[in-house]
């Protein structure tokens, strides 16, 4: 070969290096997330073909306005401290973790339609900071606790004060929103239960249950437990009793509940009423990450006992007379359709959409931050380009939450209950069903609607924890509304 050839040779070989090399180094330092940010800087403003709206992202009424009552005695107070501290499972070994009160999971709040509730959240060793967040209540804005974006991170040693009116009857839970993953996933967790007014002295009224038990479901270090408990946690009822078991999945991957030794109705899910139950059996129900299910049966008059199943695995609960014995652990293999359970009723709002927005999950090889892999995408782009879904205090919205991943991803909106309206193209048949927690499986496409009623700054993610800090999230945000809060900082806020 000439030399001028050889040379030409070289030249080439370069050029095609550089034209893999410098694009993917750009690739690289545009995947670069600064260490302190606001979320009102990122993504991608996304108006669901509503009006255009004068959307300057720091102008407006700051998140931390939009508070509880400020004044007026609580009606249920409760001091809540978190440490970094070793948790001693019942019946089962220590792990490291995080406790709230000394325990995980914490304290069980309950409280009544309507009241006022405190709750002063003290951080005495959890090193990277704290928050509680109120998973499915939609609390004002300020009251939300995600580090960063409503609030900085609790230090140790310090204190922050939540206050809020508990507008809505059921089944919710509490947690950590700063290092999430890793918190919640330690056991920093509570549940929170929102027992209806008492029902007066109307004949005829509610049928109050005699037996009403949170069965909050963790793995720790790998061992599924019900409140705490490895194996069988018991209940005493008597025969003929009502009882309502509230489900609470809090972990990150969807599990199943079901009821042996009775027929059951699934009466609430994510909080909310089904209307018009029907008694099933043999069936499953499926939690999915931060949802809840409240199951309803009445214990057997022949002494026996019921036992509510928590994906297997050895961990139930067992309720009945006590010594009775309860059926086996075994999963049933039928699983209840939610979009057709019920009987329909009347929804509070029509199905005329000032918005649409599209929640469209993918995964795709690329940079996030600097790393190579594998990474979600939300509408074709990687985070930090993530949606910022704006909306207009009262717009009736609908989005549509499709998911090609290859994963199920358990989507939660914070602030708002959304009703289910379609999945895969089907309608719902049965009880309006409202989630803020929605298990969208590879594949599957859900339509949803809510009401913007809560203005804020909300976070909008998986609650597969990990996940978030692998880029899958996004914020909805109310025109005129601002935070001045930033992820990083002083405060070292993460909220993921
Ligand atoms: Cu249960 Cu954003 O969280
Ligand atoms: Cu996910």
């Amino acid at each position: 070969m000439s030399r001028a050839r050889r040379h030409l040779r070289a030249l080439i070989a370069t050029a095609a290096t550089l034209a893999i090399v410098v694009p993917l180094g750009w690739l690289w330092w545009a995947s670069l997330v600064p260490d302190t940010y606001n979320v009102m800087d990122m993504g991608v403003v996304d108006l669901g073909g509503g009006p255009d709206m004068d959307h300057d992202m720091h102008a407006g009424q700051d998140v931390s306005t939009f508070t509880g009552p400020d004044d007026g005695d609580p009606d249920v107070a409760i001091t809540v401290t978190a440490r970094k501290e070793s948790i001693e499972l019942v019946d089962g070994p220590t792990v490291d973790g995080y406790t709230l009160n000394g325990t995980s999971p914490g304290p069980e709040i309950r409280a009544t339609q309507g009241d006022l509730v405190e709750v002063t959240l003290v951080n005495e060793s959890v090193p990277d900071g704290t928050t509680l967040h109120w998973h499915g209540v939609d609390v004002p804005n300020a009251e939300d606790g995600v580090a960063g974006v409503t609030q900085d991170a609790v230090d140790a040693g310090e204190e922050h004060v939540y206050r809020f009116v508990v507008e809505d009857v059921g089944t919710y839970w509490f947690h950590s929103h700063q290092v999430s993953h890793e918190q919640v996933r330690g056991g920093l967790f509570g549940t929170l239960v929102v027992e209806p007014k008492p029902p007066g002295l109307f004949p005829g009224g509610p049928v109050v249950d005699t037996v009403d038990v949170v069965a909050a479901v963790h793995t720790y270090d790998g061992r599924r437990t019900v409140n705490g408990k490895v194996g069988e946690s018991w209940q005493q009822a008597e025969p003929g009793s009502v009882a309502r078991v509230r489900v609470v999945n809090t972990d990150n991957g969807p599990m199943r509940t079901w009821v042996a030794g009775a027929p059951y109705q699934v009466v609430a899910v994510d909080g909310y009423d089904l209307n018009e139950p029907t008694d099933i059996t043999d069936t499953s129900v499926l939690v999915t990450a931060g949802g809840r299910v409240d199951v309803e049966f009445t214990v057997p008059m022949d002494g026996s006992a019921v036992r509510i199943g928590a994906g297997g695995g050895g961990a139930s609960l067992v309720v009945g007379p006590e010594g009775a014995t309860a059926p086996d652990d075994d999963e049933p293999e039928a699983e209840l359709d939610l979009l057709s359970y019920g009987e329909p009723a009347p929804i509070p709002f029509e199905l005329d959409f000032d918005r649409s927005f599209e929640y469209r999950i993918g995964r795709w090889p690329g940079f996030l931050d600097g790393r190579p892999g594998l990474w979600w995408t939300v509408n074709g782009e990687m985070f930090p380009d993530i949606p910022m879904y704006v909306v207009a205090e009262g717009d009736v919205v609908r989005m549509t939450i499709e998911n090609t991943s290859g994963e199920v991803h358990p989507m939660h909106l914070h602030g708002h209950h959304a009703l289910v309206l379609s999945r895969n193209g089907e309608d719902y048949t049965g009880s309006p069903w409202w989630v803020d927690s929605l298990n969208v499986e590879d594949d599957e496409t859900y339509e949803i609607a809510f009401v913007a009623d809560n203005p804020g700054v909300w976070m909008d993610h998986c609650h597969n924890l990990p996940h978030v800090s692998e880029g899958l999230l996004a914020h909805l945000m109310y025109d005129g509304v601002t935070t001045d809060y930033v992820v990083g900082g002083d405060a070292d806020n993460v909220p993921e």
